[in-house]
């Protein structure tokens, strides 16, 4: 049976991971850079993860959510407290685009209403609503087209509230990432979160923070919508949640209350789940990986732009992108084959960065060696 390539393949197995490095069946050894899609949060193979994981699989791995899992009230206990929000709900679930389906069907739920506001560039997953509220038409199948979701201009403030005086009373949602991630890292300026809170308040509609990517402290804060100091209704979460144990989840605010069979799941929560969010929590904790995000992301991008070759260099801690002209469009294929480092992309010509939050910073320079050498190598 032929296997669906589900992206491009690069011809590599990888056989063996640690901290921020991977090897393949060869013996190689990679810097990764990319972290399998920013889902590498704590690095690869972390003992205290891979000690959590196992203990648990030897004494229960999965129970449906019809009996009590302590697990999950200690998850959500350690999230309250790490993510500053110890008053919201937790929902859990197993990725990226189902908290982001749930966020948006208990946003209808509650308003009552249909019309959910997204921005161009915006990815939110392949599910149907996640992809209906995604700025991709060649991933939106015909079942998925519908007249609710209202597209706008992202950072583009007026637009917002032209779209809120005129139809605010329809809007069940407006779904934002803090910083867009396959978009290209772009990062929502503080005033627009600032103005999305605003209006969403003011016309009983529900902020979601979408922050499968930008979550999680990637960006130097738990949630990089927090950089704007705004509080969101609903925040979703998967990617470093789990460190590669399929993981996601909401954050529900007070105000919204789910009835039972708004949201539900099988897999949800599983006790194996658990013990992967709570290893990856404990690590955060315990090594300070936030602020390491903040100090190794500042680092890095500092060096960035003194390479005059680089354009934008952007981001907020070690959620890091920049774009390379076009004589250097080979740059990312170079890196990967001939340094042996992991980066992500987005088209058409940018250059992401989506490390483990504990890199440090003689990788970040190994990483900026091996660029300057694949730069004048064009040259
Ligand atoms: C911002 C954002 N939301 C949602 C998703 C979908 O997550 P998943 O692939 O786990 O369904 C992604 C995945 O890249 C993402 O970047």
């Amino acid at each position: 049976m032929n296997l669906f390539d589900v992206y491009p393949i690069n011809e590599i197995t990888i056989v063996k991971a640690k901290g921020s490095y991977v090897w393949d069946q060869d013996g190689q050894q990679y810097l990764d850079l990319y972290g399998g899609h920013a889902v590498i949060s704590i690095g690869h193979t972390h003992p205290h993860y891979v000690q959590r994981i196992t203990d648990q699989l030897g004494k229960v791995g999965f129970y449906s959510n019809s009996i009590r899992i302590p697990l999950q009230q200690e998850l959500a206990d350690k999230l309250g407290k790490v993510s500053g929000r110890p008053d919201y709900q937790l929902f859990l679930c197993n990725s990226g685009a189902e908290a982001n389906e749930n966020a948006l069907k208990l946003a209808s739920f509650h308003t009552g209403r249909k019309k959910i506001v997204a921005f161009r560039k915006s990815f939110h997953g392949r599910t149907s609503l996640a992809v209906a509220v995604t700025d991709n038409p060649a991933l939106v199948a015909p079942v998925n087209q519908t007249d609710n979701v209202i597209f706008l201009p992202f950072n583009d403030q007026s637009a917002l509230e032209t779209c809120f005086q005129q139809q605010g009373d329809e809007i069940a949602a407006v779904i934002v990432e803090g910083i867009q991630g396959v978009g290209g890292i772009n990062e929502a300026s503080a005033p627009f979160l600032q103005a999305i809170s605003k209006l969403t308040k003011k016309h009983g509609s529900v902020f979601i923070a979408d922050s499968v990517q930008c979550g999680y402290g990637r960006s130097g804060k738990f949630f990089s919508h927090d950089h704007a100091g705004v509080d969101a209704d609903i925040y979703s979460m998967a990617k470093g949640m789990g460190n590669g144990f399929p993981v996601g989840g909401i954050l529900i605010a007070p105000h919204i209350r789910p009835k039972h069979g708004m949201l539900g799941t099988t897999f949800g929560g599983n006790h194996l789940a658990c013990a992967a969010a709570l290893a990856v929590l404990e690590v955060i904790q315990q090594e300070n990986l936030i602020a390491n995000a903040t100090e190794t992301g500042n680092y890095l991008m500092a060096q960035l732009k003194k390479i005059p070759q680089l354009e934008q260099v952007r981001g907020k801690g070690l959620m890091i992108g920049f774009d390379v002209p076009e004589q250097l469009r080979d740059l990312r294929k170079n890196l990967l084959w001939n340094q042996h480092i992991f980066t992500g992309e987005a088209k058409p010509n940018t250059i992401r960065l989506l490390p483990s939050l504990a890199l440090r910073k003689k990788d970040a320079d190994e990483f900026l060696e091996a660029i300057e050498e694949e730069i004048h190598a064009f040259a």
